[in-house]
């Protein structure tokens, strides 16, 4: 359960950190099964879903399909079951969920990496008026995810309260030609192993790795579930993968049910 204070600075801020998001004895087990994921992806041998950061698909800097079978890790189907994690989710979307996200960040070892500033708007208007921004940002809370750090991690940045507010015009350059400036406000996350970062992914964030610094974290997700809202969608291709018969098949039976929920809004 978040505290009074973490509730109010993930409303005004944005963002807080966690202390007791993963329990300290499988923190070594989900490191070390991340590590085994990243040398699979790395090896060439795997065909999951990865963002890669050199054409020759030999560096990766985000890998998905971590509950696919071929992983062979169920530790992270049972992180985002852990109690810990529910604790968070059930609080703030409540009891009906289903099935969000869970990837690896990490840093390629061939150069710098960023992913400069932007929101996480998905498919809405990335540059429209006041007026359609802020339809976005005042929607109600409808996923709840978190960064796992495994290792120490500063490579988020965001700016503290941007959720909340139209941007400036600084920031409107930064969204759209200077991906890689600096917006005044904006501020690096650190995050010590075992710490996790709950953040809203509308507040003005980037990521920045460095090639010979590890990262190695965990981004998962959670989704409410409203039935009566939500429409049968093309699939998203990052999550094509999770259309496969075989995927349903190894997960935690506790989490079939939520996979169901996500399945059945998928066109194809
Ligand atoms: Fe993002």
């Amino acid at each position: 359960m978040p505290t009074p204070e973490q509730v109010q600075q993930y409303d005004e801020l944005g963002y807080f950190i966690a202390e007791d998001a993963v329990d300290p004895a499988v923190l070594p087990e989900l490191l070390a099964a991340t590590r085994r994921a990243k040398k699979k992806v790395r090896s060439g041998r795997m065909d999951v879903y990865t963002h890669w950061a050199t054409k020759e698909n030999s560096e990766p800097w985000a890998i998905r399909g971590l509950l696919a079978p071929e992983f062979e890790e169920p530790i992270f189907a049972e992180h985002l079951l852990s109690r810990p994690i529910m604790h968070y989710v059930h609080y703030f979307l409540g009891n009906e969920l289903r099935l969000g996200s869970i990837l690896i960040f990490t840093n390629p070892y061939h150069e710098d990496w960023g992913i400069g500033w932007h929101r996480d708007f998905g498919k809405d208007v990335r540059n429209g008026t006041e007026e359609e921004e802020m339809a976005v940002l005042n929607r109600p809370l409808y996923s709840l995810r978190w960064h796992l750090a495994l290792v120490d991690d500063a490579c988020l940045e965001l700016v503290p309260g941007s959720q909340r507010r139209y941007r400036t015009d600084r920031e409107r350059e930064c969204l759209a030609n200077d991906r890689n400036g600096d917006i005044p406000g904006g501020m690096a996350i650190p995050l010590k192993a075992g710490q996790a970062v709950f953040w809203k992914g509308y507040a003005i964030h980037r990521g920045v790795m460095k090639k010979d610094v590890e990262r190695l974290t965990i981004a998962a997700s959670w989704r409410q579930h409203t039935p009566e809202e939500d429409q049968p969608e093309e699939t998203d291709v990052r999550f094509k993968w999770r259309l496969r018969d075989d995927v349903r098949d190894v997960l935690p039976e506790a989490m079939k049910p939520y996979y169901d929920r996500w399945r059945v809004l998928q066109l194809g």
